[in-house]
């Protein structure tokens, strides 16, 4: 008789977890239980919101449209690769201080900050500033997580935190800022009277 794996629902629930989300079990890192657990707790959804930019960015890269379509095309896949990166190397640091990294869409979904786009695909103006808005979210959650991880002593997530993940994103939205010229995205006035540049999307009637 045919076995039909899709039908042996019992591989679905709770039940067949090893180690809950949320939880750190033990690793000889000299690191305290605690510590781990608030790293741990602040890298999922900063894990979250790097896959939903991460995916952003193939969006992007498919639905692009206009006279600019190849140069955007190209870089916002050079910058998919490197989130993916960033990704990974987020996840791993979770599992390395004996966490539970984040995995799912389903539940990627529901932790990530990063505002849902719709389906459809969208000017290249509201792109740009997606992305831009969601660097910026991701860069001051990192800015935060790296501080505390730095005050707690875990100086590998400290060290992940400002080394791969802000610095990528940093760079990254200078490579998408010098790509906003005429989009009617804010920025300029705000860097001209040196306060703190928050994006904001001009609307037009
Ligand atoms: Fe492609």
């Amino acid at each position: 008789m045919t076995q039909h794996l899709s039908k042996k629902t019992h591989f679905s629930g709770p039940e067949t977890e090893t180690q809950k989300y949320g939880t750190v079990v033990s690793r000889p890192l000299s690191l305290d239980h605690r510590v781990r657990l608030a790293s741990a707790d602040n890298l999922n959804p900063i894990l979250a919101d790097t896959m939903t930019l991460r995916d952003m960015y193939k969006k992007h890269h498919w639905q692009v449209a206009g006279p600019t379509f190849y140069q955007l095309h190209l870089l916002f896949d050079k910058h998919f690769g490197e989130q993916a990166e960033i990704v990974d190397a987020l996840a791993e640091r979770i599992q390395t201080l004996g966490g539970v990294a984040i995995a799912m869409a389903h539940d990627v979904a529901e932790t990530t900050r990063i505002a849902r786009p719709p389906r459809g695909s969208e000017d290249v103006s509201v792109q740009l500033f997606r992305l831009l808005q969601a660097h910026e979210l991701i860069i001051d959650a990192t800015r935060e997580a790296a501080r505390a991880a730095g005050e707690s002593g875990d100086a590998g997530t400290n060290d992940l935190l400002v080394s791969d993940v802000l610095r990528v994103n940093e760079l990254q939205v200078w490579f998408v800022s010098q790509q906003i010229a005429g989009t009617g995205i804010a920025g300029a006035e705000e860097e001209a009277s040196h306060s703190v540049p928050r994006l904001t999307l001009k609307t037009t009637a």
